[in-house]
């Protein structure tokens, strides 16, 4: 029997996570699911939106689904908290980057395609994955405003560029770190070049931008080549982050894998996640060597919670790439047929595909087919 960690979190995330339980019900897959506090509700009462006791779940499971949370600016978060806690230095920090970053879930694992008789597919004929490297580049989180006056020396003594700054002040100047290492750069190349590999995929697309980013782009562009000489079947593309967009949008039938660094892929993977019918669709595992995190993309869509109405399929298929994760792909293949199947037959349509059923009737369907 397996653990799962079971991660609702706030607003639609609670309703998407028990639609998709009924799903995984249907295929009578043998796991325990044991539920832990995440979100905003945990922020407000405790302080920590991700308590010690979740952790501890975490670490004594295989993996875990998560639903969606809510997250909001400082001033906000601070004004939200219980008056008790107020003036104590708390900080609040988003769950799922921190738990990214305390699991090592290095690949952000984005598959977008098309089902055949979605109305909101941009074209029938997409089938791609992302794999976004999640836990470094400029997401790395090392920032300042204002720059401090010892890091300011330290770039000026080091880099002719910072001259372009000479007359700006400290307190003027906020700096984000885009930090690119080696290791990070050829963990997330090899992983797209092996899912290439055993899913029959011809290429992987390198998307970067090293003729302006020379050292970040151009070492991504340089650990790509060297983990793409282990492939000799699988042929490297090389892209520049912008041309993608334009690509993608023109020929997206034409790529299959796409490897890229954390906010390139953010960007990349919600252009691909539209065009083959957004949010609702939209599924992602935070995968490491030993543990791994799925969810949908969106978040916790306050306006639509409670009401029954957004759309479960993308956890649903959080659920399957958590079950081809786990390697039980004859369950994860039966969510995939049945995905299809509902989709094909349009009778079960939620508010964003254009019809009136509810989350739960949707779930109903897919399980049905089940
Ligand atoms: P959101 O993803 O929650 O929703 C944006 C819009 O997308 C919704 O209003 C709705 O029109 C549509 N949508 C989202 N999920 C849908 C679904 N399953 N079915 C149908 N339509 C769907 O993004 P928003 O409104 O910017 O953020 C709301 C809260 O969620 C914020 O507090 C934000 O910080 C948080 N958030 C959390 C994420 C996470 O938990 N991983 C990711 C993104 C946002
Ligand atoms: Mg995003």
């Amino acid at each position: 029997m397996y653990k799962i960690a079971w991660l609702p979190g706030d607003g639609i995330g609670v309703e998407v996570m028990n639609a998709t339980r009924l799903v995984l019900d249907a295929l009578k897959f043998d796991a325990e699911y044991i539920r832990a506090d995440i979100g905003w509700e945990y922020w407000r009462s405790e302080g920590e939106a991700l308590p010690q006791r979740t952790l501890e779940i975490l670490k004594s499971s295989q993996c875990a689904l998560f639903g969606a949370i809510t997250s909001k600016p400082k001033e906000e978060a601070d004004a939200e908290l219980d008056p008790s806690l107020r003036g104590k230095g708390l900080v609040y920090r988003s769950p799922i980057v921190r738990l990214r970053q305390m699991f090592n879930l290095y690949v952000n694992l984005r598959p977008c395609k098309a089902y055949r008789g979605n109305p909101l597919n941009y074209r029938d004929d997409i089938d791609l994955v992302v794999f976004r490297e999640n836990t470094e580049g400029l997401y790395a989180g090392v920032e300042f405003h204002p720059l401090p006056d010892d890091v300011r020396r330290a770039l000026e003594a080091n880099s002719p560029a910072m001259r372009a700054f000479n007359d700006v002040g400290s307190s003027d100047i906020a700096f984000s770190a885009r930090i690119i290492t080696r290791r990070g750069a050829e963990r997330i190349v090899r992983r797209a070049f092996e899912y290439a590999q055993k899913h029959g995929r011809k290429n992987v697309t390198l998307v970067e931008k090293p003729n302006v980013l020379r050292e970040t782009s151009g070492l991504m562009t340089r650990v790509g080549r060297a983990v793409a000489s282990d492939f000799p079947g699988i042929e490297l593309w090389e892209a520049n982050v912008d041309a993608i967009m334009m690509w993608l949008v023109k020929n997206p039938q034409q790529y299959g894998v796409i490897a890229t660094s954390n906010l390139f892929g953010d960007v990349v993977s919600d252009l691909c996640a539209q065009l083959v019918g957004g949010l609702g669709f939209a599924a992602s595992g935070n995968l490491g060597d030993k543990f791994a995190v799925f969810e949908p993309t969106h978040g916790s869509a306050p306006k639509h919670a409670g009401q029954n109405k957004a759309n479960p399929l993308a956890t649903i298929l959080a659920a399957k790439m958590m079950l081809e994760w786990l390697g039980e792909n004859k369950l994860a293949a039966r969510i995939e047929n049945a995905i299809a199947a509902v989709i094909a037959e349009g009778k079960a349509r939620t508010y964003d595909m254009g019809g009136k059923n509810t989350t739960m009737e949707m779930a109903e369907a897919v399980a049905g087919k089940i």
